[in-house]
């Protein structure tokens, strides 16, 4: 921590393009330490406050098991321990958290939420998703994109204009990924990301065509097309994504060999068919183990 206070990650884009290199390197070497089973106790002693309003399988196992693999430890606190803003205000629990752990991670439904935990926190705070932005996730994203197929790859979103979309929209224009963004027009990213992602010199394209977007890719990349805390949108939602044309299923992928991603849970029947997801195209493991290695090497980097 220097004058500014800690460094957080609150949107993938509070890293430059050098600093999201510069963690994916990191990443890949803490992945073949740890596959090779060699100790890599870097955080020894240190722990992890993570905050959840939302549920969640791989955010909370990969921060927790990854914690453990360096040699520091995780505190979950869930929906009924902290209560974000109603057993108390997130600045209260920033502060009192904040003089008790070394960095924390905050899962919460409205961005704001986050960017106040942040502003009164003296540790780093990183985004474990909100309802805009999920930055954690598009580092496994471009670990698993860069993995497959060097730096240079296009990348084709399909589906809902959520939160996952937008982190990944500004993460690819921070790797200079050529990126076409299809969504239903009602359900598109802002625009504030697209002006965001302009200014880091990579413009999308963006279209409400799925076919088109997916005939050129390299790898496509689809996610739920009702997100946590939007069920009373989802006859409305479905309705729209499956006129559009939207599902990732044989149909539309045939005549490309695009590799499929999926940042998961899935719902198999609505943006992806079963048969696509399990298929040689799919990767969805891949990346949700990248998970592990991205955040151990983005901890690491916060609290060198
Ligand atoms: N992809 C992802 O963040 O999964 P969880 O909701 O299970 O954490
Ligand atoms: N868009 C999904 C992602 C879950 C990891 C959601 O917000 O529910």
């Amino acid at each position: 921590e220097d004058a500014a206070g800690p460094r957080h990650l609150l949107d993938i884009d509070d890293l430059s393009p050098a600093e999201v290199t510069e963690i994916l390197d990191r990443a890949t070497s803490l992945k073949t330490t740890q596959r090779a089973g060699n100790t890599h106790q870097f955080l020894a002693g240190q722990t992890l406050g993570m905050v959840f309003e939302k549920p969640s399988t791989r955010t909370r196992v990969s921060f927790e098991t990854g914690m453990t693999q360096l040699g520091g430890h995780a505190v979950f606190l869930g929906p009924d321990d902290v209560g974000l803003g109603g057993r108390e205000p997130a600045k209260d629990i920033s502060r009192t958290l904040s003089r008790y752990v070394d960095a924390v991670m905050v899962r919460t439904f409205d961005h704001a939420n986050v960017v106040e935990i942040a502003e009164y926190a003296t540790v780093p705070v990183v985004n474990g998703l909100t309802d805009a932005a999920h930055p954690c996730q598009t580092l496994a994203d471009l670990l698993t994109i860069r993995e497959r197929f060097g730096d240079e790859a296009r990348v084709a979103w399909v589906g809902d204009g959520n939160n996952v979309a937008q982190s990944f929209v500004v993460g690819a224009a921070l790797a200079g990924l050529d990126l076409t963004v299809a969504t239903p027009a009602e359900y598109g990213i802002d625009d504030a990301v697209v002006e965001r992602a302009t200014d880091l010199g990579a413009t999308p394209t963006v279209t409400d065509d799925p076919e088109a977007a997916v005939a050129d890719a390299d790898v496509v990349y689809t996610d739920v097309w009702v997100s946590m805390g939007q069920e009373d949108q989802r006859a409305e939602k479905l309705a729209v994504f499956e006129d559009g044309g939207f599902q990732l299923n044989e149909s539309l992928l045939a005549g490309t060999d695009a590799a499929v991603m999926h940042c998961l849970p899935a719902h198999r029947g609505e943006e992806v068919t079963d048969t696509v997801i399990e298929s040689e195209r799919s990767l969805v493991w891949e990346q949700a183990e990248n998970r592990l290695h991205a955040q151990k090497a983005l901890l690491t980097w916060l609290l060198d």
